[in-house]
């Protein structure tokens, strides 16, 4: 049997997972693996001979068939992912800023070249979002996905609300397990989804996306108190990413936490789980669920891709790099909204906030008081009515002014 040699970059979690695997088919030999530390204490096996700690060196090597970039980042992942398709090698990656950034780049080149980028683990962990947007559902125009694509965040607030966990509690324990990105800022800036979702939007709506242009709002401000309160109210916080076309042919794409109503699908996926809903006009709306992150679930991923490569299964061209869509000002996008305000706590304060809200035409359904007076401060939830983001802001702004106010504490959307 010939094998196909295969050199690989990064032997982190997910890299660790790709050589377990890959010692179960013979059909594959690995011909080196680029490390950060040669020294470094590993989990697997391998010949010393094999390690290297300059990636560029697998590409000297005419037995590497395939380069598997799995060590994360763009430097010096976008040279070496060039360098890889020029000098003929098809490439597996689980890199989701590389994509993102440079996707459109990187797939021309490897057009030109007739090589494929196969890059299944870079969204979702080990949930098969790319092949089915690539392979399942091409007989759709879809109008919406939204997503929990950031395990990390998922395994936060799923913790902070079932084990009463501070936020920086969960955040250790999503790193001890091996979830969060070498910079965990990443994932709670929400910075990981904007990548993800840039992606999922660029293959749903074949057009080429400004990842730098996405909306972005993390998770770090939310409380306790806001878990609690989005639940009696009947909604779960998660973090979303979420893309739609608009009628005038811009796209809506964003990234915050949005309040989901309990028995909306997504607001059962506890853990690390990821969940992709995806809805389009012939198959109406599926959702696509499992591990998003993770050593095995990403490498399955990864593997698959590699397996598909060595069948001669090539992805269908992605998206049209021609065509930009360009991104709707978070301004114009529309939602409900659940805002959190310290207030003095005083005659006339509810009213001063229905007046900043009425006055901007802004409807609200309902407002809440929580907290005692006893340190003269209220804790006032006012949820409103689907409504443009512009005059929320502008009665945000108005509100902020008002004596009687103490902090905006948090303002969050609602998936409508
Ligand atoms: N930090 C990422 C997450 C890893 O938590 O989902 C998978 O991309």
């Amino acid at each position: 049997m010939k094998r196909i040699g295969v050199g690989i970059v990064g032997l982190g979690t997910v890299g660790t997972g790709v050589v377990q695997l890959l010692a179960q088919l013979p059909q594959f030999s690995i011909e080196g693996v680029a490390v950060r530390s040669l020294d470094r204490q590993r989990e697997v096996d391998l010949p010393r001979e094999l390690l290297t700690d300059n990636p560029f060196s697998l590409l000297e090597n005419p037995a590497v068939e395939i380069l598997i970039e799995v060590a994360g980042g763009t430097d010096p992942a976008y040279r070496l992912a060039k360098e890889a398709l020029l000098s003929g090698r098809d490439l597996v990656t689980a890199n989701k800023e590389l994509i993102a950034r440079h996707g459109a780049e990187l797939l021309a080149i490897a057009a030109g070249q007739g090589k494929t980028i196969a890059f299944e683990a870079a969204v979702g962990g080990g949930i098969p979002v790319i092949s089915t947007l690539h392979w399942g559902l091409r007989a759709n125009r879809i109008s919406r996905v939204a997503g929990i694509v950031n395990g990390t965040t998922n395994y936060i607030l799923t913790r902070m609300e079932k084990e009463r966990l501070s936020f920086g509690e969960a955040l250790a324990a999503a790193q001890a397990a091996g979830f969060a990105e070498a910079d965990p800022s990443a994932d709670v800036e929400g910075r990981d989804v904007a990548f993800k979702i840039s992606i999922l939007a660029s293959l749903a709506f074949r057009a080429t996306v400004d990842v730098e242009a996405v909306y972005r709002q993390g998770i770090t401000s939310i409380s306790d108190l806001d878990i609690d309160l989005a639940k009696e109210f009947g909604y779960r916080i998660k973090m979303i990413g979420l893309a739609q076309p608009t009628p005038d042919g811009r796209l809506d794409l964003r990234v915050h936490p949005m309040l989901i109503p309990l028995d909306h699908p997504l607001a059962g996926i506890d853990g690390v789980n990821n969940a992709i809903l995806l809805r389009g006009d012939a198959v109406g709306e599926i959702m696509l669920t499992g591990p998003g992150a993770g050593r095995m679930p990403t490498a399955s991923a990864v593997v698959g891709d590699l397996l598909n490569l060595a069948d001669s299964i090539k992805a269908p061209p992605g998206p049209e790099t021609s065509r930009a869509l360009s991104i709707l000002p978070v301004e114009e996008t529309l939602n409900a909204y659940y805002i959190r305000v310290q207030t003095r706590d005083i005659p006339g304060v509810i009213g001063n906030l229905g007046t900043a809200f009425g006055t901007h035409g802004v409807s609200l359904h309902s407002v809440t008081q929580r907290g005692v007076a006893s340190n003269g401060q209220a804790t006032i939830i006012l949820l409103t009515h689907l409504v443009q983001e512009a005059p929320v802001l502008a009665a945000l702004a108005a509100i902020e002014k008002q004596p009687t106010t103490l902090a905006i504490g948090v303002v969050l959307r609602v998936l409508v």
